[in-house]
């Protein structure tokens, strides 16, 4: 189709620069990015004066239509991406389940899932298991499926869990494949024995799921995730980083010149658990996610660590049960699925805890919920940018206008919303999607089969200096001799 369209009047807003130009978009595609553009009349106008032109979201962090703790999530790959284009987001990356142990087949399965997306979407793949034909099938998913970012899960033991020996066969596969490791960091074997004396204790209700897996387990896993990523000297992404012991093992390995990529989530950014077990079982099962929304504190502090840039972008985990699903767990929280929203809410809600709070500029906001994304999995610049040649996936955001959130207006098919009733400055009025207007005037005009798989090919800017001369690496790793020798 012939669709062209021309944004006029706006600040357009890179990571890299901020500008007052128009944007005109051709076949999907930005064409141009310069002041006072001409067009025939066959061109839909938008007017963006006042307003600010921004690329699209991206969300590195989603799980649609997941099959997880014997039910699956509510989102599906339309009505969840509908919802992220209602909340300004145009692309995802999911994490694929392999089905059966096979990579091949988990992939395959989520090729039809993704059948009905409205907007531009990616996989991560999930390693649950280790062998030869594990091994193999990276490779492939790698070469000839276009996935360049594996996540291991160092928790949910008896499920999804992998040990050290696995963990570290994972690595050395991903870093001479190019490709990215990515940890859910929480110490497994410590959270089941958590979860034991919570249930001794008869703490049976959702509050047992946050004492069962405090912060230290997190702190303890991300350490040692990221030594062994530096033993093997590969890049090391951190996904969900909910704690303050997580984000300083974080900025301690990045003070060193380590590769380690950290990404909050906006439920850790902005909740924290301050009355949020109340005794009705729904009320409260619905923060249950992994690892748990923390105490005060722990969410100041993350958001201090991504305007400092010891954290560089944001996802959401979005991965929602309705609550009869949530209700598996009223007698015991182990059984209570595991998850929460965000996937519409990440792009206001960082606004206006970032950006109208004072923490950051216009362009961080755009790094960190776009930019630094698609150069991580190596998408920049086709997508992140708005430049000539990029993919038209943009949003008009009016930073004077004000957003609400209501369970009861979200676009999300589940029925309870972690963000209830909050309210902030800024408001997403148009989205833009592959070069269609599909959010305007708060309605959604999206048609399924619209969105395209992006493939993401490997070695990232990551890799850049990661040489494979692993014997002089290792080397390098000795503690200086004489280190303890002055003490008298
Ligand atoms: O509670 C969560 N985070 N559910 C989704 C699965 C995961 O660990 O990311
Ligand atoms: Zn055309
Ligand atoms: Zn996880
Ligand atoms: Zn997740």
């Amino acid at each position: 189709s012939s669709s062209k369209l021309l944004i006029k009047g706006g600040t357009v807003v890179n990571a890299h620069q901020q500008e007052i130009a128009d944007v005109y978009v051709e076949d999907g595609v930005i064409v141009a990015v310069k002041p006072n553009i001409k067009v025939g009349d066959d061109v839909t106008l938008l007017d963006a004066t006042g307003k600010y032109i921004m690329p699209g979201g991206i969300d590195p962090h989603t799980h649609l239509a997941m099959e997880f703790m014997g039910t699956e999530t509510i989102d599906d790959f339309f009505s969840g991406q509908a919802a992220a284009l209602a909340g300004g987001t145009t692309m995802h990356i999911d994490f694929v389940i392999p089905v059966n142990g096979s990579l091949v087949a988990g992939f395959e399965a989520y090729e039809r899932k993704a059948k009905k997306s409205c907007m531009d979407y990616g996989f991560h793949m999930a390693i649950t298991k280790w062998d030869e034909s594990v091994s193999r099938e990276m490779e492939i998913m790698v070469n000839e499926k276009g996935i360049n970012s594996f996540k291991f899960f160092m928790a949910y033991k008896g499920s999804l869990m992998i040990n050290d020996e696995l963990l570290l066969q994972g690595l050395k596969r991903c870093k001479s494949l190019g490709a990215l490791a990515m940890v859910h960091a929480e110490n497994g074997d410590a959270v089941f024995e958590g979860q034991k004396r919570m249930i001794e204790l008869g703490i049976t209700g959702p509050e047992g799921h946050a004492l069962s897996r405090p912060a230290v387990l997190e702190g303890e896993a991300t350490a040692r995730a990221i030594r062994l990523a530096r033993f093997v000297n590969t890049p090391l992404y951190v996904v969900h980083v909910m704690s303050i012991d997580a984000m300083e093992e974080i900025a301690k390995a990045r003070k060193s010149g380590q590769k380690v990529i950290g990404e909050p989530v906006v439920s850790g950014l902005v909740l924290d658990d301050s009355g949020l077990w109340d005794p009705d079982f729904i009320t409260a099962a619905k923060y249950v996610m992994s690892p748990p929304i923390r105490e005060s504190g722990h969410d100041k502090a993350l958001q201090a660590a991504l305007s400092t840039g010891v954290l560089q972008l944001v996802g959401t985990d979005h991965c929602v049960f309705n609550s009869t699903q949530k209700a598996f767990g009223i007698d015991d929280f182990r059984k209570i699925p595991n998850g929460v929203n965000g996937i519409e809410e990440r792009m206001h809600l960082v606004w206006d805890t970032m950006v109208e709070s004072g923490q950051i500029s216009v362009t961080d906001y755009v790094r960190i919920t776009s930019t630094e994304c698609a150069r991580i999995f190596n998408l920049y610049p086709r997508k992140g940018a708005i430049l000539a040649g990029s993919d038209a996936d943009i949003i008009i955001f009016n930073p004077n206008s004000s957003f609400e959130i209501r369970a009861s207006s979200h676009h999300s098919r589940t029925d309870t919303n972690v963000f209830d009733g909050r309210k902030g400055k800024g408001k997403v009025e148009v989205t833009i999607a592959g070069g269609r207007v599909v959010w305007q005037d708060d309605e959604l005009k999206v048609v399924p089969g619209s969105g395209k798989y992006i493939e993401m090919p490997p070695f990232s800017y990551l890799f850049n200096g990661i040489d494979k001369a692993d014997a002089k690496y290792l080397s390098s790793l000795q503690a200086p001799v004489g280190r303890f020798n002055s003490a008298s």
